[in-house]
């Protein structure tokens, strides 16, 4: 839709307050044309205003509660009062920083990273986001194996640029021709014979995947798989990167989601979460091993943004609070809160046919094919902000804040009971299933 005609699309719904309509319209000019018709298309106009711990505010003034977190990122409720404070009190005497040099801020995040990982990890470099600290971790796995070839899960996200982006499904990379077929692999997920067949060669140089594949609506991993793909990597002498940008800082019930499995990956990313929803900051940790280049190559990676030490005084606080043993029981006990709820609501409401779960990572299966989106306009209706998971319609990403209290867990029940009751289960689909 051409400008002028989304303009008039917007003023007449009734329903947009004129500050929506301006925003919406802005956005749609110049911003995201695409991806704001497909939300106001979908009877999701958002556009968050006021935020706050685990509620945000439509600038239309409906208050909402945050369950999509944006991916974790707001793992410890927006604006944390302590993390503000760190953050402002940190603008007294800091900045960016600058990357060339060694700096405090950065080393003492650095040890503090590679002390709470698990296993033999030793060093870790900063980046500003995700995708970049993925793409330090396919350049470390290659330099270390000399090995071009990077095997990734059908069901992965990584981000959208660069090497990360040509890693796990790969159609929007294709989509701007950026994909690398020749040197990007995927297999299914739960596959460890795809998996055996994949590294056989012994060509790969890295195994690069979610810890429990998000955009897939969290498929909860069997247990044998996850040690399974690792010892495979041993065996064949490929690095084991473990993607904890949506899984780690808490949200399984350990530190880190791969501690769930007793799984000690060569590399590990997080992100996110990480910031405390307020200063970018991403990180790979990295192995001996993987991390060689780092002894040899003084410019190896390069990046302005990232590790700022504004982000780094953030982030070593927020990596305080996820770690802490009570926080993670608060969230081990509020997950189980969440999840009887959900169980009980699942025996009433036909159309939320199951729950993956493990800790607070969380997917609504419903009976639909694309009844996550249903569900998520209904929630949206209800008061509630969740997102469908991407690869696969059905299912509903579904995230408890990991300092939720049971109040707003038994308000995000009712709301969500509610917002289950006008919809509709699929026979043909439930038919296709069984
Ligand atoms: C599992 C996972 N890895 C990597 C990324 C990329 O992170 P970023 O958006 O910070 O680049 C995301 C983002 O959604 C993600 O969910």
């Amino acid at each position: 839709m051409e400008g002028p005609e989304f303009r008039k699309h917007l003023e007449e719904r009734a329903d947009l307050s004129p500050r929506k309509r301006e925003v919406l319209s802005l956005a749609h000019e110049t911003l995201l044309p695409a991806r704001v018709e497909t939300w106001v298309g979908a009877g999701i106009p958002l556009v968050i205003g006021r935020r706050e711990g685990y509620r945000i505010t439509d600038l239309d003034g409906r208050e909402l509660l945050d369950f999509h977190l944006n991916g974790g990122t707001y793992n410890l409720g927006h604006r944390h009062p302590e993390l503000v404070r760190t953050l402002t009190e940190a603008l007294a005497d800091l900045d960016i920083g600058n990357h060339h040099f060694a700096s405090e801020e950065r080393a003492l995040l650095a040890r503090a990273l590679v002390e709470k990982t698990p296993g033999e990890l030793r060093y870790t470099v900063f980046t500003a986001s995700g995708t970049e600290a993925n793409d330090v971790a396919i350049r470390s796995a290659r330099r270390a194996t000399g090995r071009r070839k990077v095997v990734g899960l059908e069901s992965g996200f990584h981000g959208s640029a660069g090497l990360a982006g040509a890693a796990g499904r790969d159609r929007t990379a294709r989509a701007f021709l950026s994909d690398y077929p020749e040197e990007f692999v995927t297999v299914p997920f739960g596959d460890l014979h795809a998996m055996e067949e994949a590294l056989a060669a012994g060509d790969v140089a890295a195994v690069l995947m979610e810890t429990i594949p998000a955009t897939q609506g969290f498929p909860v991993p069997p247990p044998a798989y996850l040690p399974g793909v690792l010892s495979l990597c041993r065996e064949h002498g490929t690095l084991f990167v473990a993607d904890e940008v949506q899984t780690g800082l808490g949200r399984t019930g350990q530190l880190w989601g791969v501690e769930t499995f007793g799984v000690e990956p060569d590399i590990l990313v997080t992100g996110k979460g990480l910031s405390g929803g307020l200063y970018p900051i991403s990180a790979v940790v990295l192995g001996t091993r993987a991390g060689a280049w780092l002894r040899e190559e003084g410019w190896g990676f390069v990046s302005t943004f990232g590790g700022a030490e504004l982000g780094c005084r953030v982030a070593s606080r927020v990596l305080e609070i996820c770690s802490d043993a009570a926080t993670l029981e608060h969230g081990r006990q509020i997950a189980e809160r969440m999840a009887s709820g959900l169980e009980e609501i699942c025996g009433r409401r036909p159309f939320l046919r199951g729950v993956r779960r493990v800790g607070l990572v969380m997917g609504l299966e419903t009976a639909h094919p694309t009844g996550a989106i249903q569900l998520c306009r209904a929630l949206y209706e209800h008061g509630v902000w969740a997102i469908f998971a991407g690869f696969d319609l059905s299912v509903l990403q579904w995230k408890p804040g990991l300092l939720l209290d049971e109040a707003t867990c038994d308000e995000a029940l009712e709301r969500l009971d509610a917002a289950l009751a006008g919809l509709e289960p699929d026979p043909a689909f439930e038919a296709g299933r069984a």
